[in-house]
């Protein structure tokens, strides 16, 4: 398939190649200061009634008065430029939600919950402003190609039909092995390679679609043009060269990191929890992310077998005896999952009736470890799945597919993730099932022999060799700008699918413009098991007071309780606030189910 490169530019700074990119490092900072101009004259600044050919609304225009979702919003779009290197691209509509300072405005903080595919505009609410001290605006918007802001990616005639496509695939299904007792049997792999040409026909099919239904829309769709839009913004409502401040997380961290390295000037206050690697993202294919993302999963899951053990069968229903061992509790879901390969199990009662795979089951329960005030939950789905009643486990995978597909309606994530990967190899380089597969084995082998083959169910990455569309603008670091204010980094220590370590990277990378703090426990982002510690260093950071880098805040919770879980009980000795500010930041990055 032809690539529309012409028009691509990379601000990459690689080793080879460096004159030329430099050269078009200086055209691309030419190019934007004459776009910045020519957008200033002609339609901020200085606009002349009936100057305009057609009438279409101008870029830097603000609609509010449309519908929201939160009380104490006001909602709208704005107009921006489509492609920001080219403006006879037109323009795009930002779907945008606000709740304004009621004290002297420090500037505009703009929220992203993650994805890719998050819509912002839910997240901006009264509790988080004021647990922010009201003195900044709050602002949620729909990033590209998401949810109101137009265009918006839809590939598929339907989400019906696109659900069609996926239902039982290895998309919806994810990867089945034999066992993982055994990961030298051929069989493992020969297993994989099977699925993986399913997966690579599935990913061909729907880029097809989509360049079909999308065209060239496709191409503006990516993390850089998306930083542009909260520079544009931050101006058109504080001003020329404001700050741009975002509060965000996941996925979202991909945005922070790239908006501090590719404006450095203008970043402000800047918070980004559970950090995906920004030079994997940027520089390596999916197919290849897994083995980065999981290295803390195995952590994660022998933590949540333990304190299951340690509940006991009272608690836990997963657990047989009061304190049995982890690896007990390991070797029984083992034996369901291994059953499970050999024969799926029929769940006619499910939401929609199918069957529940291996990989499925293994896929489902990487979700529920990314969210650990559900685990009591998870271990009354898997206990009833391995005494033959698997509806709740695939109920569970439906929810979170619901989610996927309202939010991510449809293929919006990989229009961002494949806007923002690097250039497709040749043709003869596109890897091949049998690489797919060998990249899954070395996940499974050397990172986590439990759920290596199982991070896409909920991460659905990959395919962006056979994507349409190419960015007219792609960022790929360098990672160490000098910030006169630091980013601040929130990783945990038990993160399944954005693990520590890449926080560890970012903040190694840039040093000092950076504080790095830990939340010691588990779940994905700091916010899926919320302390007072963290956000109250969170709302200190938004109110001019650096945190010590390193701080360690601790986490407590009951993960197994005998009523339901209770996160309040964590703030007891706070201030009202605080919990309000916990279940405000909750909202804004609550995922699926
Ligand atoms: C693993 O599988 C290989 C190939 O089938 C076999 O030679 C080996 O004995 C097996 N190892 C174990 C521990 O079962
Ligand atoms: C498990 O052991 C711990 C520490 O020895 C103990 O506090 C706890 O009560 C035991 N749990 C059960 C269910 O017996
Ligand atoms: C930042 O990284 C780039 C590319 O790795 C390198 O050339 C440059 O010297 C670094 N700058 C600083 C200030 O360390
Ligand atoms: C910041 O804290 C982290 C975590 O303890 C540590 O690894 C890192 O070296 C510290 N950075 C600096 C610049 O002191």
């Amino acid at each position: 398939m032809p690539y529309p490169t012409d028009k691509m530019r990379t601000t990459t700074h690689g080793r080879q190649n460096t004159f030329k990119l430099r050269i078009a490092g200086a055209t691309l900072a030419l190019t934007v200061f004459m776009l910045h101009w020519w957008y200033r004259s002609n339609a901020i600044g200085f606009k002349t009634p009936g100057c305009s050919p057609k009438q279409v609304p101008e870029v830097g225009t603000v609609t509010w008065g449309g519908e929201c979702e939160s009380p104490g919003q006001e909602c709208g779009s704005i107009i921006v430029p489509k492609d920001y290197f080219d403006p006879s691209a037109g323009t795009a509509s930002i779907a945008i939600a606000r709740v304004r300072a009621t004290r002297p405005k420090k500037g505009t903080i703009f929220l992203n919950p993650g994805g890719p595919g998050g819509s912002g505009t839910r997240g901006a609410s009264i509790v988080l402003a004021d647990f922010l001290g009201n003195e900044w605006d709050i602002l949620g918007f729909d990033p590209r190609g998401i949810k109101r802001t137009i265009p918006q990616v839809k590939c598929f005639a339907s989400l019906q039909d696109y659900d069609l496509f996926n239902a039982n695939t290895v998309m919806q299904q994810s990867f089945t092995i034999p066992s993982v007792a055994n990961l030298s049997d051929p069989a493992v792999e020969a297993t994989l390679v099977q699925q993986s040409r399913q997966f690579v026909a599935l990913m061909q099919a729907q880029a097809q679609i989509c360049a079909e239904s999308m065209g060239d829309e496709l191409r503006y769709m990516g993390s850089a043009t998306v930083v542009r839009d909260m520079a544009f913004m931050a101006e058109v409502f504080d001003g020329e060269d404001s700050k741009i401040n975002l509060f965000t997380g996941s996925y979202g961290s991909i945005l922070g990191v790239y908006l501090v390295n590719m404006l450095p000037n203008r970043a402000g206050f800047v918070v980004i929890d559970g950090i995906v690697d920004p030079v994997a993202w940027s520089s390596e294919p999916a197919y290849k992310w897994p083995s980065n993302w999981l290295s803390s999963t195995e952590k994660t899951y022998k933590f949540f077998l333990e304190t299951c053990a340690e509940a006991g069968p009272a608690r836990c229903p997963l657990a047989k005896h009061a304190n049995e061992s982890y690896s007990r509790l390991e070797a029984r879901l083992e034996a369901f999952f291994d059953a499970l390969a050999l024969e799926p199990m029929a769940v006619p009662f499910a939401r929609r009736p199918a069957y529940l795979t291996s990989g499925a089951a293994r896929g489902v329960l990487l979700m529920y470890l990314e969210q650990p005030t559900q685990w009591a939950d998870a271990a009354r789905a898997f206990a009833a799945a391995i005494a033959g009643e698997g509806t709740l486990l695939f109920d569970r995978l439906l929810a979170s597919d619901a989610y996927v597909r309202s939010t991510h309606h449809d293929l919006v994530r990989s229009a961002v993730t494949c806007a923002d990967a690097p250039p497709p190899p040749s043709p003869r380089d596109i890897p091949t099932a049998e690489d797919l597969a060998g990249e899954l084995m070395h996940a499974l082998r050397e990172v986590s022999p439990h759920f290596g083959a199982n991070l896409g169910l909920g991460e659905p990455d990959g395919g962006c060799e056979y994507w349409p569309a190419r960015s007219p603008e792609r960022f790929a670091g360098p990672w160490n700008a000098t910030l006169e204010w630091p980013m601040l980094i929130v990783s945990n220590t038990m993160d399944p699918i954005t693990p520590i370590q890449s926080g560890r990277l970012v903040h190694s990378l840039m040093g000092k413009s950076t504080r790095f703090v830990i939340q010691d426990g588990p779940g994905h982002c700091s916010s899926s098991l919320p302390t007072p510690c963290t956000l109250k260093l969170i709302q200190a950071y938004f109110a001019g007071t650096l945190p010590e880098n390193g701080t360690v805040c601790p986490t407590a919770f009951d993960y197994f309780p005998e009523a339901p879980a209770d996160l309040r009980a964590a703030f007891a000795q706070e201030e009202e606030s605080v919990w309000a500010g916990a279940q405000a930041v909750q909202a804004l990055f609550r995922r699926r189910g």
